[in-house]
């Protein structure tokens, strides 16, 4: 008989569920220690946390790597980390990365800053055309990137025809999925060799903690570690106590964003002084369809546009009281931001336009107080 599988919500709280021996803590310990005793004359790996091998480290990392049903995982210091490493780990010197135009600002400078550096090309494509993949494929190339649900109009990205054309040609298919985290949407059972994720978000939950996670083969994260040893990103072990935490609320957390990005979402589309919402779960989402097959939930995110254009929007941040006006997202209390200052501040206004991204939309990041409330606040403020 094989051995059971436990569902998400005991396997965000427990990891893999064993008896504990008499006297130990239900909470894990932290090891908040930067080096460990050494056996005199050992030649085993030494402990040290820079290695991301301390024994904090090295649980919540298996607890996400069960959580995304991969073979392995490792945390990083940031997001950006996560994925600057995993693409470091995949791409040579004149290789060639193919990504999605529809990405959070910090992953596109990063690519076109830094990545080029490396003399690694990078072809940009519009992700909702399937056949683009395959014919964006060149000898060089050896990865392609896609981030799903993206930042932050919350389109769902097809995986299909892009796993299937990285299978094809040999290639790595990295999946950046924070907007959904691994208990709305699995990267790897929809065919992505990596899940990338930004760990300051939803894992955490608590806006108090930046971290990020890639999760894949052992043989990825052993790469991924082994950058991480030389370039110096391992997670503190605090932030992983802090993060192992917050997952143990994951499910739950996740099934209330779920239910008030959808009770917000919903209002907001009634709303005469509202525009236009982006949210999966509305029936007018170009992705609607597709995120009801792949999605176990649409998440708390939920993009606004104002019938008042800008002026609209900065007349509402000054007048929000519960719901807050700060970068960032996914955490228990309910933030709004503005991606023209924000996640795409690098990006020009022309490429913002051209992304669907114009000055005067809202990020909502719906937290987990009570709908009615969150209703009210945005009410009053757009009132
Ligand atoms: C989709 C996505 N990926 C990665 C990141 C980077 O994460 P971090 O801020 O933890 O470095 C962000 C940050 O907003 C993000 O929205």
């Amino acid at each position: 008989m094989s051995p059971r599988r436990f569902g998400p919500s005991t396997t965000a709280i427990h990891g893999l569920p064993h008896r504990r021996p008499d006297w130990a803590p239900v909470a894990p310990a932290i090891q908040q220690s930067s080096t460990f005793v050494s056996p005199v004359g050992s030649d085993e790996d030494i402990l040290y946390s820079r290695y991301g091998n301390n024994p904090t480290q090295l649980l919540v990392a298996k607890k996400y790597a069960l959580l995304e049903g991969a073979e392995d995982a490792m945390f990083l210091s940031s997001g950006m980390g996560a994925t600057a490493l995993a693409h470091l780990a995949v791409l040579r010197p004149g290789d060639h990365l193919i990504t999605s135009s529809w990405i959070y600002g910090g992953t596109q400078q990063l690519f076109d800053q830094e990545l080029g550096r490396f003399g690694i090309d990078i072809t940009y494509v519009q992700p909702d055309r399937p056949r683009i993949w395959r014919r964006s494929v060149r000898k060089s190339t050896r990865a392609i990137f896609v981030e799903t649900p993206t930042n932050p109009l919350m389109r769902v990205v097809d995986l299909a025809p892009v796993a299937h054309v990285a299978r094809e040609f040999g290639l790595a298919l990295l999946v950046d999925a924070t907007f959904a985290s691994p208990i709305n949407f699995r990267p790897l059972e929809h065919g992505a060799d990596v899940a990338i994720t930004s760990a300051t978000k939803y894992l955490n939950g608590h806006s108090d903690v930046i971290a990020g996670a890639v999760a894949g083969s052992a043989s990825f994260v052993e790469e991924v570690t082994r950058l991480m040893r030389l370039w110096g990103q391992a997670i503190d072990p605090h932030a992983a106590w802090l993060v192992d935490r917050g997952m143990r609320t994951l499910a739950l957390r996740m099934a209330r964003h779920n239910a008030n990005g959808a009770a917000v979402a919903e209002w907001a589309a009634e709303h005469p002084a509202i525009a236009r919402v982006h949210y999966p779960g509305l029936p007018s989402h170009p992705d609607h369809e597709h995120a009801k097959a792949v999605l176990d939930g649409f998440g708390g995110m939920v993009g606004l546009e104002l019938a008042g254009g800008p002026k609209a929007a900065e007349r509402m941040l000054k007048r929000i009281k519960l719901v807050t006006h700060a970068p960032s997202l996914a955490g228990v209390e309910t933030l709004v931001s503005e991606p023209r200052l924000t996640s795409h501040r690098g990006v020009s206004a022309e490429d913002r336009a051209a992304l669907g991204i114009p000055d005067g939309f809202l990020r909502l990041s719906c937290g987990i107080e009570d709908a009615d409330d969150i209703i009210a606040d945005l009410s009053q403020a757009l009132g």
